[in-house]
């Protein structure tokens, strides 16, 4: 391709480009042209899409990412989702089946057309793309905002049949920036630029398995695109499903709000809120969203497909709980961590 460099993938043959004037990530590159990057939170965070320079030159857009260690980086290696090539390079990097995309990601100009309070810090952001909204439910988009350095990532709300719908659960951060720009400048009419869809935490309707599906805070969103697709999957029709939803305090749940929009959710599944700061006058589940979990399903673990969603410290919770003391197959499981 004239105007862009090569990116060749150390002894495998595999070549991709990137458009030298696109802004455009190693990592972003080699998903949208179909390879099987490695990756997981495409935010800098994790250190999943590490890969080692061979030759040629990447300029780095986040150096402090916290997801590359000094030594990692003193040996040669750089994150793919914070890198854009300055030059042809040969990198080094395992390639995976698993990380093909089944939808290729593309980045696209989307308008805000409604901004949904939920909580006092959770609000769903709806956008519109002229084009399809083409993701699996559990998968997330990257949100390029005005005056921001770097994209954030957020999950879809939504079901991806609802045209060029793309709907976020977002909570806000004190001295966030981006959330801050999403919750006191962006109105609607303005546009911003997603970039999606991403992520491997997404509803697998083909596993014979029942649904447990685990979201604490902010980690409500992908939940929510999960349950409400599989409630309505016919591959799924004699499955249980059950949504644990985890919050500090009953004022930081919106579940009302989200079960108005779509009674079928609470008709096909069954849905356990849990508070985990004592509160009076709160007659349902209290406890640590894992710990509750765990109570209600008791035995059998190993019988479920898992979906967790949420900050790294409960996630890191379930993960030991669910593969180390209830020995589920990492197959079955399956986390988006917000890092
Ligand atoms: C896969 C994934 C899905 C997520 N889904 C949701 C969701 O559905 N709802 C939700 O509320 N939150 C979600 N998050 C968290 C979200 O991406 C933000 O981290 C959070 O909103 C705080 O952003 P902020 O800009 O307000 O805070 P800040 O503290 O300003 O920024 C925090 C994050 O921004 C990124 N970042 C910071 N500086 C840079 C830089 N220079 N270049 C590139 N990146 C930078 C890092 O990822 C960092 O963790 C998700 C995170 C991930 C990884
Ligand atoms: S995918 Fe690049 S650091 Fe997580």
């Amino acid at each position: 391709m004239e105007n862009s460099f090569s990116i060749k993938v150390d002894g495998t043959g595999e070549e991709f480009s990137v458009a030298n004037n696109a802004a455009d990530t190693l990592l972003g590159a080699a998903l949208r042209q179909g390879l099987g990057f490695p990756y997981e939170c495409n935010s800098g965070g994790c250190g999943s899409c590490m890969f080692e320079v061979v030759s040629g030159e990447v300029k780095e857009l986040w150096p402090e990412a916290p997801g590359l260690s000094a030594k990692a980086r003193e040996r040669g290696r750089r994150l793919a989702c914070q890198c854009e090539p300055t030059s042809d390079c040969v990198i080094k990097v395992r390639l995976k089946s698993d990380y093909v995309p089944l939808h290729r990601p593309t980045r696209v100009a989307a308008t805000l057309v409604e901004v949904r309070k939920l909580t006092h810090d959770l609000t769903e952001f709806c956008f519109k793309t002229p084009e399809p909204a083409a993701f699996l439910p559990g998968q997330f988009a990257l949100l390029h905002l005005p005056g921001v350095e770097g994209a954030r990532a957020y999950s879809m709300s939504n079901l991806p049949t609802d045209g060029g719908t793309w709907n976020f659960i977002i909570r806000h951060v004190p001295k966030g920036r981006g959330t801050t720009v999403l919750f006191t400048q962006l109105k609607t009419g303005d546009q911003i630029d997603i970039d999606g869809p991403y992520g491997l935490a997404y509803l697998r309707p083909e596993s014979p398995r029942d649904i447990v599906c685990i979201g604490g805070g902010s980690g409500l969103s992908p939940m929510v695109s999960i349950v409400r697709a599989a409630v309505r999957d016919p591959r799924l029709a004699g499955r249980k499903i059950t949504f644990f939803y985890g919050a500090r305090t009953p004022n930081d749940l919106c579940i009302k709000e989200l079960l108005a929009r779509d009674p079928l959710m609470a008709e096909r599944a069954t849905i356990i809120p849990a508070i985990s700061t004592p509160t009076e006058g709160w007659q349902g589940e209290q406890g640590f969203i894992h710990e509750v979990m765990q109570q209600k399903l008791a035995t059998g673990f190993e019988n479920y497909e898992f979906y967790c969603c949420g900050p790294p410290p409960m996630t890191e919770a379930l993960q030991k709980l669910l593969l180390l003391d209830k020995r589920v197959p990492a197959q079955q499981l399956h986390f988006d961590r917000f890092y």
